[in-house]
């Protein structure tokens, strides 16, 4: 029998042992129970990290599909799958079965295919939380159609260049969305977008909010009147295991984002099983993650590992403040909510309200909080426990990243004794560990460093898309055998493990990751610009806010400075969309420079969080004249 549901603390370590000593016994044991496979594996793994290139369940066949839908049809066919809370809380919530999903998906999938889409055909999806995007997404899994989803908050140029990274064949968009009391005209972002993509052959629309959009003949065609005619079975595509499932696009240090790619078996055992275990899901359990599918966590955590263990799982449209700061503790009650997982910043900005929002809602179905995507702060963590939670439901602080697919470093509930701020121990089957800055492994406890994972598991993205040295390049050259994430950790005295932040040029903004060098492209767009540098500095709600520090073409520059501070800002969500614009821009005479040319944001980064009399030995700069000048005008 292998160990599918942990329950006790005895039984993690007992089983984590197991994962590590033998992970090829261990994983085999849980894809050969709790999976459909169309055929089994010939290997359970291969890998060597200085191609790199990992291999999982080598030789099986499956679709993923049918692991997330068709098998449940038998036991669970009523049991409702998604449940789609919209924007406005007066429009009722839908609720799909296991059972309508399957025809839903059967249905686009058709749809797809009848427009020419193949198996390993790229589709963008561009679409906000509605359920049409986890059925499209389905759909495309179907079929073997690779997806690419793009969050909708991204701008047309940044969705452009996502497109045809992957040459899209189609892009599947919707109308306009809901967000808050405002609409947004994906479509019209869509239409600006594919003037500069030639790989884009048709678009399907969705009907959402009844705008009048123009629709390119030839091109664009409503979707409803598609599905209504399409067919409600779809066989699916057998896939090899190592087929590719999705491409997602994560920031890196260099202007062009990085298209992370999924393969479909390993992917498949390791988000189902993480989800089973981080979140104690049993059968009756309505669980909620506020996350975007456009993000990693919702691919995993709203969609595939949710769905794979036949469970129920809220997908929803709008905003925590709107109609007003109660809304997500309204859902909670509403729909009895048992797992609620969230982003630091979205529990910042809620305790920011009061507790009143909180106090007025029955809250008692909830057992299980979860967090991911930032580090959260020890207030945060305790605001969390005792109002949402009532220190009865434990908090899994999770850390993972887009390129591991699902949770590596967790609590498991009820089984982990937790830690404000601590994402604790590693799960089943990772081995993380921590360098120093001469590329030595650290041993022992009470030691800080970069966090690198020492063997491969399930889920683990298998290249950048078209662009396999930059793989190697970012993840696996660093130190030698070794994954390195980008990530600075601590482990305390018994061994939890404590994320300190990025270590690279990657700032976490509201649990967004921004490369720096993106943003430093468009600001560098703007005429007057001669030069920039962008850091991240400490923020009340979003952990980190951008300061840009911008040096103009013609010194003694008489424009006006909040008019050029709103046109930067204007080509960065132009250029990349509103999550990256700067709170603060500082004009200065020239950036502090090593004698090679390069920027030191470490200084920038000291003076921007305010501790600009700390900076160390600043002689061997290039330029040490421009400091002085820079921290007596600091905003
Ligand atoms: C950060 C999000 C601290 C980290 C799932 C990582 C975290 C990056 C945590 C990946 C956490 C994620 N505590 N930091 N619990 N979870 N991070 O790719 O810096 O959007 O490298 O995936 O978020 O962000 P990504």
């Amino acid at each position: 029998m292998s160990n599918y549901h942990i329950k006790h603390l005895e039984e993690y370590y007992q089983v984590y042992r197991k994962s590590v000593r033998n992970p090829e016994v261990f994983w085999e044991e849980i894809a050969e129970e709790h999976f459909m496979w169309r055929k089994k594996w010939d290997k359970v793994l291969s890998w060597d990290f200085t191609k790199p290139e990992v291999k999982w369940f080598e030789g099986a066949k499956l679709n993923i599909t049918e692991n997330c839908i068709d098998r449940h049809l038998y036991t669970r066919g009523d049991k409702t799958a998604i449940i789609f809370e919209p924007n406005n809380p007066e429009e009722e919530a839908q609720h799909i079965s296991y059972r309508e999903l399957h025809e839903k998906v059967c249905r686009f999938a058709n749809v797809l295919k009848a427009k020419g889409i193949q198996k390993g055909d790229r589709v963008c999806i561009y679409l906000p939380m509605i359920p049409e995007l986890a059925i499209s997404m389905l759909a495309c899994a179907r079929i073997g159609a690779i997806h690419s989803i793009v969050f909708a908050g991204f701008s047309s140029t940044a969705l452009a260049s996502r497109i045809n990274d992957a040459t899209c064949k189609m892009v599947i968009t919707s109308d306009g969305s809901y967000r808050g009391a405002k609409t947004i005209d994906l479509q019209g972002i869509v239409d600006d977008a594919l003037e500069k993509c030639e790989c884009v052959e048709s678009v399907l629309v969705v009907k959402r909010i009844n705008s009048e959009i123009r629709m390119k003949e030839d091109r664009d065609e409503w979707v409803q009147p598609l599905l209504d005619n399409a067919n409600t079975d779809c066989e699916p595509e057998i896939m090899d295991a190592e087929d590719s499932l999705f491409i997602l696009y994560t920031s890196g240090s260099t202007g062009k984002p990085k298209g992370m790619l999924h393969t479909t078996a390993g992917y498949m055992v390791y988000t189902a099983y993480t989800f089973k275990n981080v979140f104690q899901y049993r059968e009756k359990d309505v669980y909620w993650c506020s996350a975007d599918i456009g993000w990693i966590t919702g691919h995993s955590y709203i969609v595939y590992g949710p769905l794979c263990n036949g469970a129920t799982s809220i997908m929803f449209e709008g905003v925590p403040s709107y109609p007003d700061f109660g809304r997500f503790w309204d859902i909670v009650d509403k729909h009895k909510v048992s797992q609620f997982y969230t982003a630091p910043t979205a529990i910042r900005a809620l305790a920011k309200e009061g507790v009143e929002h909180v106090a007025k809602h029955d809250l008692s179905t909830l057992k299980v909080l979860g967090t991911v995507g930032e580090p959260i702060n020890e207030e945060a963590w305790h605001w969390y426990d005792d109002n949402v939670g009532k220190r009865k439901a434990p908090i899994v602080d999770t850390y993972f990243q887009t390129e591991n697919g699902g949770i590596m470093l967790t609590p498991i509930p009820y089984v982990t004794p937790t830690k404000p701020t601590y994402a604790t121990l590693p799960f089943i089957g990772i081995q993380p560990c921590l360098m120093d800055e001469n590329g030595v492994e650290l041993n022992g406890n009470q030691v800080e460093g970069k966090l690198c994972i020492k063997f491969p598991w399930p889920s683990i993205a298998r290249t950048i898309w078209g662009d396999h040295q930059r793989y190697k390049d970012t993840y696996f050259s660093a130190y030698e055998n070794k994954y390195f994430t980008g990530d600075g950790a601590l482990r305390d005295e018994v061994g939890y493990y404590r994320i300190t932040g990025r270590v690279d040029d990657v700032i976490i903004v509201s649990g967004h990751n921004l490369g720096t060098a993106p943003i430093e492209d468009a600001i560098n767009e703007h005429p007057a610009v001669a030069e920039s540098a962008i850091v991240g500095f400490p923020h009340d709600i979003k952990g980190n806010a951008l300061y840009g520090y911008v040096t103009l073409k013609e010194t003694g520059e008489s424009r006006n400075h909040d008019n050029l501070r709103k046109e930067i800002n204007q080509i960065i969500t132009e250029q990349i969309g509103p999550i990256a614009k700067l709170d603060k821009v500082q004009f200065t005479n020239g950036l502090p420079k090593t004698r090679s040319g390069k920027i030191m944001r470490r200084i920038l980064r000291k003076i921007a969080g305010k501790d600009g009399d700390n900076l160390g030995d600043i002689s061997t700069l290039l330029n040490p004249e421009v400091v002085q000048d820079i921290k007596d005008n600091v905003l």
